[in-house]
């Protein structure tokens, strides 16, 4: 028999212990940005120069950071269980902390893409500057998804939600869809967990447990659980 299934949605809590600003905390990162201006494409035909400026110190910042007790946490819960983890963020923290499977829904601010192919992906460490093109002379742009452009991976993640036997929502506000709506994939009597230390509105699905706690403290403690549980 294979190992029982974990499907973990992540957002920008699991991360901000890590030094990494959530959107919407009252000093989250939109503050001094507004939304349109660094996460659209009309942002980015307004001023390319800007989004380019604002994902460059994104990513500067990203390699200043380590992953935390929580993104270790979970990368150790695949001693027993085969967990995939479904992330909002486009940082690397889970992958530097040891996760093995990893669906990035809304991009991953260490690669760059053309903006004549999307398929073609580059990794990325530096500055993305005007002028730096793809393979086909286009120029190079965040391989984010933006607002009101369409999340390729979510048809992927919906399946794995759909066969998992728990599922773990940690550090995220539950405001951006389709992200959001992956909790109503999962089946009425899978175990489900929502981490966070503040209010989230928490979807009405049965069998939810809501663990009010910073994601450090609380994915420790839920994962040492799920660990012990198994034997
Ligand atoms: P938000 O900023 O909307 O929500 C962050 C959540 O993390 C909130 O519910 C906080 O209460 C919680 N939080 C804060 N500190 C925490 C901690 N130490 N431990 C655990 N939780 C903590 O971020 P997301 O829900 O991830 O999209 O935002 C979703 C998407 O909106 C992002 O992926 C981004 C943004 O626009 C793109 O960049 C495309």
């Amino acid at each position: 028999m294979g190992k029982p299934k974990i499907a973990i949605l992540t957002g920008a809590g699991i991360s901000a212990e890590s030094g990494i600003k959530t959107f919407r905390d009252s000093d989250g990162l939109w503050e001094n940005h507004r939304i349109e201006d660094v996460a659209s494409p009309e942002g980015w035909y307004r001023d390319k120069e800007l989004v380019l400026d604002f994902y460059n110190q994104r990513r500067r910042q990203l390699l200043q950071c380590q992953p935390n007790a929580a993104h270790y946490a979970l990368a150790a819960l695949e001693d027993k269980y085969d967990v995939t983890i479904v992330t909002q963020n486009v940082d690397d923290l889970h992958e530097r902390a040891g996760s093995t499977d990893i669906i990035h829904l809304h991009g991953e601010l260490l690669k760059a893409r053309s903006t004549a192919d999307e398929h073609l992906v580059y990794d990325w460490q530096k500055d993305i500057n005007i002028g730096d093109k793809c393979a086909k002379g286009s120029q190079l742009r965040p391989h984010i998804v933006w607002f009101g452009e369409a999340v390729p991976l979510i048809e992927t993640a919906a399946k794995v939600v759909q066969q998992t036997d728990i599922f773990i929502v940690i550090g995220t506000s539950l405001l951006v869809y389709p992200a959001a709506g992956l909790i109503n994939y999962t089946g009425y009597d899978t175990p489900k967990w929502l981490i966070d230390p503040n209010n989230v509105q928490a979807p009405r699905v049965p069998n939810l447990r809501v663990i009010s706690k910073k994601a450090t403290e609380g994915v420790t403690e839920l994962v040492a659980h799920l660990l012990n549980e198994k034997g």
